[in-house]
């Protein structure tokens, strides 16, 4: 009653954010320019953070403009550091608002939001004997942080990026190939052109027998899904994606986030979480691709499609859906 309307934690926040039993945060301790447009990002977690496995990610919250928008990074620090600390590797994208934000503005000292790391693109228990890294761009962040965490006897890594300097982590990587510890194939898309998978056979003879972890681009990704499918081989390749695969869209409608009462037109392919940000609705995210779940939201009125499958969902009392990946079928109510 004494500190109403703030409760006490708030005042502890001012004093101790990372104390255990806060929510969770991190403080932003340095950040590093890896390529022109990409920053490693060094953050000490608070205490209850409880740690990754390599190739996780963790959504992140940060305050840009005023507006709390929350993303997802791979960690591409291995595990239980001595320091304590972990680390993210962002690219900026064009008009991007939190790469930009993190990779040109974020300054040490900074308080940011954390979730606990999750995700299933980690390596099994049992080391496999020969392992295949297929990465572009920001892609090779899941796979950096396995390949400081664990090494192999036999693994390969395909690297696309435009040009020998947008290559992230460059210099380590051919550390590492020095070592005797990776073999590189660097693939430059503005001379070499893009990588066309059929060329494995040249550039990794035995890929058939490599266990692979990939991570690129939704061409990328699509492609080599193909190539393992046709070959008989799926289970042996590991996928992680940046951003959804949209397969369907339709007729959009008239939108209402009757708690904020702001109304708007949307048509059938924008994620309704894009149309609610747009229209300054405080919209809750994480991932922003379907698998965090943190943008749920009741559907009061109306239906919605889910851009992956296709799938209408209409509302009843208790439906939630998945904003980031769910866009306007016909005029529709969400609880925003
Ligand atoms: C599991 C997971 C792990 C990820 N790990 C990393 C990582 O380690 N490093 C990293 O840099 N990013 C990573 N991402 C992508 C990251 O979460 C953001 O999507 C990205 O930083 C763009 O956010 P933004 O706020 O800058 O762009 P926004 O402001 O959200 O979008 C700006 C524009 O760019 C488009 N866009 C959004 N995301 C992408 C994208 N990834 N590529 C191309 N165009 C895009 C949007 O459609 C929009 O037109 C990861 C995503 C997931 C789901
Ligand atoms: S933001 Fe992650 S599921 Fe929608």
């Amino acid at each position: 009653m004494v500190t109403t309307p703030l409760a006490p934690s708030d005042y502890l926040d001012l004093v101790s954010p990372l104390r255990a039993g806060a929510d969770l945060r991190g403080r932003i301790e340095a950040v590093h320019p890896e390529t022109a447009d990409a920053a490693t990002v060094v953050i000490r977690p608070g205490r209850g953070w409880r740690g990754h496995t390599p190739g996780q990610y963790v959504r992140v919250g940060v305050d840009v403009d005023g507006v709390r928008l929350w993303r997802a990074y791979s960690l591409t620090s291995p595990p239980h550091r001595q320091d304590g600390r972990v680390t993210i590797t962002v690219k900026a994208i064009p008009d991007g608002k939190v790469s930009n934000h993190l990779v040109r503005r974020a300054t040490p000292g900074t308080l940011i939001h954390l979730d606990q790391a999750t995700g299933d693109f980690v390596l099994p228990r049992a080391k496999p004997a020969k392992v295949l890294y297929l990465t572009a761009g920001s892609g090779i962040t899941p796979v950096m942080g396995m390949l400081r965490a664990t090494a192999f006897d036999d693994v390969v890594m395909v690297h696309s990026a435009p040009r020998p300097h947008d290559v992230i982590f460059r210099k380590e990587l051919h550390g590492l190939v020095a070592a005797g510890k990776l073999k590189l194939v660097e693939v430059h898309t503005d001379t070499d052109g893009m990588l066309d998978i059929a060329r494995l056979d040249e550039l990794v003879p035995d890929w058939a027998e490599r266990e692979t972890w990939a991570c690129g681009p939704a061409g990328l990704l699509d492609t080599a899904e193909e190539h393992w499918t046709e070959h008989g081989l799926r289970e042996r390749l590991h996928t992680e994606r940046f951003r959804p695969s949209v397969v369907v869209t339709g007729d959009g409608g008239e939108v209402t986030f009757s708690t904020t009462g702001r109304t708007v037109d949307a048509d059938g392919a924008t994620p309704l979480l894009d149309v609610g940000e747009e229209a300054g609705v405080l919209m809750p995210s994480g991932c922003r691709m379907g698998i965090c779940f943190g943008c749920v939201t009741p559907l009061k009125s109306g239906a919605v499609r889910d851009l992956r499958t296709g799938e209408i969902t209409e509302a009843e009392p208790g439906v939630l859906i998945q904003t980031c990946v769910s866009a306007a079928a016909g005029p529709c109510d969400i609880e925003r």
